[in-house]
């Protein structure tokens, strides 16, 4: 039994921030941006909107999509690393305003590989036959951990949210999931405080994203090779065989890449990384789902999935869409 992807949808916020809004805020500039990571634009989450609501939109287009109703879910799986709430999870506010009756609902946080680890849950569910209709999400409001003084972060990150509908089918579907996780490279890419840890006498208590971005960078490239080797090995596949690479979009240096590894045009590579930054979790499901809609991507061809985030966590998935 194969996870068939039966339909997705995306949400972004409405409002828009420019590289030139950011030269308001930091010393910072619209060319030095693009030139090192792609991003013209982001999108930021109004004032209390949260992650739920972006989640909402983009989950109840994957069911459209699918011809499904949340009473039809028999699984709901958020992956995040910025919930509405410590509990309950994202994933529980959200079951409840989908109607999605009594079934199994979580969240993941996996920083930016979060939906990937999600779906890579969701197909071991529905190869093991105990679920046949999982709804995946990826959901962030990122931009609300940002500090706006440093130049180094807030210029990177927006909001978001994508998601999936994954039903069981004796058709492909996921061919395969890999996922991988090494803590020791945590204080690179971390927020310093935390529930546990204690907060601190600041706004928002102290949370701010922090993160060393050189050595993310080379850390993330190496990495990224790595896990589409391992992908490809696993389905014992060539690089030739691939139609499209969806990556997370964190730096489009990172992307060219990972796309020059697998010998693949840009043609054949999905960005969305200028107009929506690095949404974190939400980012491989909205580049899926704006690949969908526009009709570039095709039932029937090979897709490989990837991600890398805090943690650090990786992972990848193919899929025969
Ligand atoms: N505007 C202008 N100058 C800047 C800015 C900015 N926004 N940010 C940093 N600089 C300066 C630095 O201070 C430094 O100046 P110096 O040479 O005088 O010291 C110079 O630019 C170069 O800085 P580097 O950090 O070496 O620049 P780099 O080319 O590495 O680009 C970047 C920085 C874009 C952050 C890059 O390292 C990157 O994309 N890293 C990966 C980040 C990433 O993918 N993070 C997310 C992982 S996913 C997740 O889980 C959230």
């Amino acid at each position: 039994m194969y996870a068939r992807i039966a339909g997705t949808g995306s949400h972004l916020p409405e409002r828009v921030m420019t590289n030139k809004d950011l030269e308001s805020l930091v010393d910072t500039s619209d060319q030095w941006i693009r030139e090192r990571t792609g991003i013209a634009e982001r999108r930021i989450a109004a004032e209390g909107e949260t992650t739920c609501d972006l989640a909402e939109q983009a989950a109840r287009k994957a069911l459209d999509a699918a011809g499904l109703t949340g009473a039809d879910i028999d699984l709901l799986i958020v992956g995040t690393t910025t919930p509405d709430l410590v509990f309950p999870s994202t994933a529980c506010l959200l079951q409840h305003r989908l109607g999605a009756a009594e079934c199994a609902a979580f969240d993941v946080n996996a920083a930016c590989s979060g939906f990937i680890y999600a779906m890579s849950v969701a197909d071991q569910f529905i190869r093991a036959g105990s679920a046949s209709k999982v709804l995946v999400v990826g959901a962030e409001t990122l931009t609300r951990m940002l500090d706006w003084n440093d130049r180094g972060t807030c210029v990177l990150f927006g909001d978001g949210a994508g998601a999936a509908v994954l039903v069981a089918d004796s058709e492909p579907g996921i061919l395969s999931t890999h996922i991988h996780a090494n803590g020791g490279y945590g204080d690179l890419l971390c927020t310093e405080v935390g529930v546990s840890t204690g907060f601190k006498a600041e706004e928002r208590g102290g949370v701010r994203v922090s993160m060393r971005g050189n050595e993310v960078f080379k850390v993330a490239v190496n990495t990224l090779g790595r896990i589409v080797d391992e992908t490809l090995a696993a389905n014992q596949l060539e690089k030739s065989d691939l139609d499209w690479l969806i990556p997370h979009q964190a730096n489009l240096r990172i992307i060219k890449a990972t796309a020059k590894k697998l010998n693949m045009s840009m043609d054949q590579v999905i960005v969305t990384v200028d107009k929506h930054g690095n949404t974190s979790a939400a980012s491989v499901p909205l580049a899926l789902d704006e690949a969908i809609r526009s009709g570039r991507v095709k039932r029937g061809e090979k897709l490989l999935l990837e991600a890398f985030g805090g943690g650090f966590t990786w992972g990848a998935a193919l899929v025969v869409y």
